[in-house]
């Protein structure tokens, strides 16, 4: 083979490599520079997007590792550089798509959004929504999840992301774009990421005490200047109730759907209707119910039944109506490996898939990855007299 086409041979298999943090390949993000080989070496140019970035190693390996793979280089000299600021504008404006700073997830996009909310705090909103991101991403789903549970964050512990001096990662950024870590291949964004105390640990969990309007330009942050890319499913873990976040939602994304989560208990389930019809009102519709904590089988084949039972039932048959049909998805029940899996950073329908609990929410992982992207029902706004 010639210098040229040999040449020519690297380049294709060095463009071929993928970005770690932005999956995809060097060629269509313009980091791949000089190349041209000679007696059997390989000189080959890249430019990385920020200084210190730390998919660098990573990238150089495989970049190293593509070129040698050509047959006719024996050796392989890298060159890493970084893009100059007008390279890199260049480059954030072509993954945001042409729209600065627009919302990629509002009405018209192929993304399905689905918020998980409830009306009481602590019923398992976020141990659903961590799992149904794992069990979706599990079955070849694209999946985002945003944690937009801003006061009380607890979705980067659930999902394992830690950093390496033990806190949780912050994303990586290029210039105003921010890349979500990846766990269980889902990208993820919380504002657990960007709490830091002085001392460079993470902030203890809830130390955020916000207004409105900044809990309002937070999310749509997250929603605008996250690159996510091209997603199948975005999930959103809402705070309890129905509070400035939803409202923020619910203007920002009045495409989503909403999936609310309640305990079996009469007190759990008369809230969740009214954060189910509070969805309703911005355009949301509301796509089932999922029951959590419902009775657990025990070893010796008794049932504990610790929060009651038919919360789920009931919030469903109060939710439909006015045209739309609301399903009970599934009862999960009570679960100490649930719990426990969660604890420890990965997710049960993982870690444990024969687990009741992990079972019922696969179930609803399946009901939800048969609605092809794109198809998702909407909803008129709907007005209540
Ligand atoms: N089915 C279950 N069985 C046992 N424990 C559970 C189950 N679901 C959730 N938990 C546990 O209950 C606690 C609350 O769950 P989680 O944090 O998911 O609730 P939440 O609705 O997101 O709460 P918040 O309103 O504070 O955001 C956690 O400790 C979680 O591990
Ligand atoms: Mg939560």
């Amino acid at each position: 083979m010639s210098g040229g086409s040999l040449a020519d041979a690297v380049r294709a298999a060095v463009g071929a490599v993928a970005d770690p943090e932005l999956r995809r390949p060097l060629s269509e993000l313009d980091m791949v520079r000089d190349i041209s080989v000679d007696g059997g070496v390989a000189r080959v140019a890249i430019a990385l997007t920020i200084v210190g970035c730390p998919a660098a190693d990573r990238i150089a390996a495989d970049v190293t590792a593509a070129a040698a793979s050509v047959p006719g280089v024996d050796e392989v000299a890298l060159d890493v550089g970084v893009m100059t600021p007008a390279e890199r504008h260049a480059l954030t404006d072509r993954l945001r798509g042409g729209r600065s700073r627009e919302m990629p997830f509002g009405p018209g996009s192929l993304t399905r959004v689905i918020a998980v909310t409830s009306g009481k705090g602590g019923v398992g909103k976020s141990t659903v929504t961590a799992n149904l991101a794992a069990a979706l991403a599990a079955r070849g789903l694209a999946v985002g999840l945003v944690d937009a549970d801003v006061h009380g964050f607890s979705i980067p512990g659930q999902l394992g992301l830690v950093g390496p001096d033990g806190g949780v990662p912050q994303p990586t950024r290029v210039d105003d774009l921010m890349l979500p870590p990846v766990a269980h291949g889902v990208k993820v964004i919380s504002i657990g990421m960007f709490l830091r105390r002085a001392d460079g640990d993470a902030a203890p969990l809830g130390a955020v005490a916000w207004r409105g309007p900044m809990l309002h330009r937070t999310v749509q942050q997250f929603l605008t200047d996250v690159y996510f890319g091209d997603l199948d499913v975005l999930l959103l873990d809402m705070p309890p109730g129905t509070g400035d976040v939803a409202i923020s939602v619910g203007q920002l994304l009045p495409n989503a759907e909403v999936l609310v989560v309640t305990t079996p208990q009469t007190a759990a389930s008369d809230v969740a209707v009214r954060s189910g019809l509070v969805a309703r009102q911005t355009g949301q519709k509301v796509i089932g119910v999922v029951e959590n904590m419902a009775a657990m089988t025990l070893p010796d084949g008794t049932t504990l039944d610790l929060f009651g039972a038919g919360g789920g039932a009931a919030v469903a048959a109060a939710l439909t109506g006015s045209g739309d049909e609301v399903p009970l998805l599934a009862s999960v029940p009570l679960s100490p490996t649930l719990r426990a899996d969660a604890d420890a950073g990965i997710p049960a329908v993982l870690a444990h898939p024969e687990d009741p609990a992990a079972k019922a929410i696969a179930q609803v992982a399946d009901a939800l990855a048969r609605v092809p992207r794109g198809l998702a029902g909407r909803s008129l706004p709907f007005r209540p007299r």
